[in-house]
């Protein structure tokens, strides 16, 4: 917390020593050992230090995977199978790394939701949080250039799939793309520079974390009620040993859980075709991204329109940017002065809402756009026919054997006819994607700013105004 005194004192003479010249133990001393905590982080203030261990065990495991990796279309899916089978406990390196990406993400998108829901965003937090942003986009960025080196379909396909978006964009779409693919098509190039930039954005994404951690350090913890730190004697605690504790009680459970997923259940997040060699000539039916992408995957499919001259595929790409943007945006655009949801009783509403919105987002995502949600009645078979005498006619059936026995008929008696599946009416994934998709956005541009100005918050507890101000509330008060 910016100007809490330094209580570091070298006990040792080469303490003392490197004290004068370079003062690294009091930094961590007074970072992680004497730091002034709130008194009333929950578990969910845990995601933290959870995130900082995702990403020392995935530089690790990965710097070793690197060893034995070889990034050449002819050998990449090889060098992996090998790795799984002959180098000593490389399944086990590799199943770590695998699982931890999505390990990674889940502790994330907590941390986010974490942030959403107590306000951390909002001042004096605004960099925290921007730093924050730029993490999950790099850590996106890492995790799309992962998936494609062990050169399995879905590896390609799905290169394919995200380089070619780009091409929409007018004018420098193709450029981009080439320059993406360092060549006409995806291959032994892109391969190169993707598992070059695959090693080296950890290294910047642990670089943005020291930032993030310094700019948590000059404000001080958020915490669940929202109320900044009053009197730092009475409100908070050491970090050491308290936070210390309870940190490494949830590192430990979630890595249980975590090895549960390695050693049981590897592949149980992962898709079956990426177990096939990389394929150019055949392209897997059904595309999809790892699960942690698929809400934003859902967004750019979802958008199937052209608005005046901005084609559907460019407005996907921009829908999905824009996903991504709001998040940047957001300490500016939630208007309201309290900042956790634990006191804004509507928001708090519209914050689940919001999270179910993400989820939903998710499986349509993993779902074939065209498959119905909800169908509204069967599916029918409609034969068309022209007869000899020109006259033009249509049957309808529910089986396909007698619609079928029909068309044969009707051509034997020299007429043209064909057979088509008539879809019944029904609630696509493509429309519930397209109101999840509105829902995202106007929780961020509508709600939050609306809200933030209309909703009366409830008053705070007795509990905190006795504790940290020392008298009563007053009859309901806004909590900030
Ligand atoms: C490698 C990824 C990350 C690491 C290692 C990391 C680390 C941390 C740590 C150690 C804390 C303090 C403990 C805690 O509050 O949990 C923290 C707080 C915070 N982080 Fe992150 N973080 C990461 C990613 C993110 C992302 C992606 C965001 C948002 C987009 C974010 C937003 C925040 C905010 C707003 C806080 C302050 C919370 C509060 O005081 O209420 N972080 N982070």
């Amino acid at each position: 917390m910016s100007g809490h005194e330094s209580t570091y004192k070298p006990n040792t003479g080469i303490e003392k020593w490197l004290d004068d010249r370079l003062p690294i133990i009091r930094l961590a001393h007074d970072s992680f050992v004497d730091f002034p905590t709130p008194k009333n982080l929950n578990y969910w203030y845990t995601f933290g230090g959870i995130l900082a261990v995702c990403l020392a065990i995935q530089i690790i495991t990965g710097v070793v995977l690197a060893m034995h990796y070889t990034a050449t279309v002819n050998e990449a899916f090889g060098s992996v199978e090998r790795i799984m089978r002959d180098v000593p406990f490389g399944w086990l390196i590799r199943n770590i790394h695998m699982v931890g990406a999505s390990m990674f993400f889940l502790a994330v998108y907590v941390h986010m939701f974490r942030g959403l829901y107590y306000g951390s965003y909002k001042a004096p937090r605004e960099v925290l949080w921007l730093l924050g942003c730029v993490i999950f986009l790099l850590m996106m960025a890492t995790a799309f250039l992962g998936y494609m080196l062990p050169w399995g379909q879905m590896s390609l396909h799905g290169a394919n799939v995200i380089i070619n978006l780009f091409g929409a964009i007018p004018l420098v779409g193709e450029g981009i793309q080439s320059w993406l693919m360092g060549g006409p098509s995806v291959g032994n190039q892109t391969l190169q520079r993707f598992f070059s930039l695959h090693y080296l954005l950890p290294f910047m994404i642990a670089g943005v974390v020291i930032l993030h951690i310094w700019a948590l350090h000059v404000p001080g913890n958020n915490n669940p009620t929202g109320k900044e730190v009053q009197d730092v004697e009475k409100d908070t605690i050491p970090f050491h040993p308290y936070y210390t504790v309870k940190d490494g009680f949830a590192i430990v459970v979630f890595l249980i859980i975590f090895a549960v997923f390695v050693f049981y259940a590897p592949n149980v997040l992962g898709h079956a075709d990426n177990y096939i060699e990389a394929n150019p000539l055949v392209t897997p039916a059904h595309i999809v991204p790892e699960w942690y992408l698929l809400p934003f995957y859902a967004i750019l499919r979802a958008i199937t329109f052209n608005i005046g001259p901005i084609e559907a595929k460019l407005l996907g790409v921009i829908f999905m940017f824009g996903a991504i943007a709001v998040l940047f945006l957001l300490p500016w655009l939630d208007t309201s002065k309290v900042k956790s949801m634990r006191y804004r009783p509507v928001a708090k509403q519209f914050f689940f809402g919001f999270v179910v919105a993400c989820l939903l987002l998710s499986w349509c995502g993993a779902s074939n756009p065209d498959d119905p949600v909800i169908s509204m009645g069967e599916d029918k078979l409609v034969v068309s026919y022209t007869d000899v005498a020109g006259i033009e006619g249509t049957r309808v059936f529910e089986e396909y054997a007698p619609a079928a026995q029909f068309r044969d008929e009707q051509t034997a008696a020299g007429a043209t006819a064909s057979l088509a599946v008539q879809a019944a009416p029904a609630f696509r994934f493509l429309h519930l994607s397209q109101i999840m998709t509105a829902y995202y956005f106007a929780y961020f541009l509508l709600i939050l700013p609306i809200l933030g100005l209309r909703e009366r918050p409830k008053g705070e507890p007795d509990s905190i105004h006795q504790s940290i101000l020392g008298h009563d509330a007053p009859a309901a008060a806004p909590a900030e």
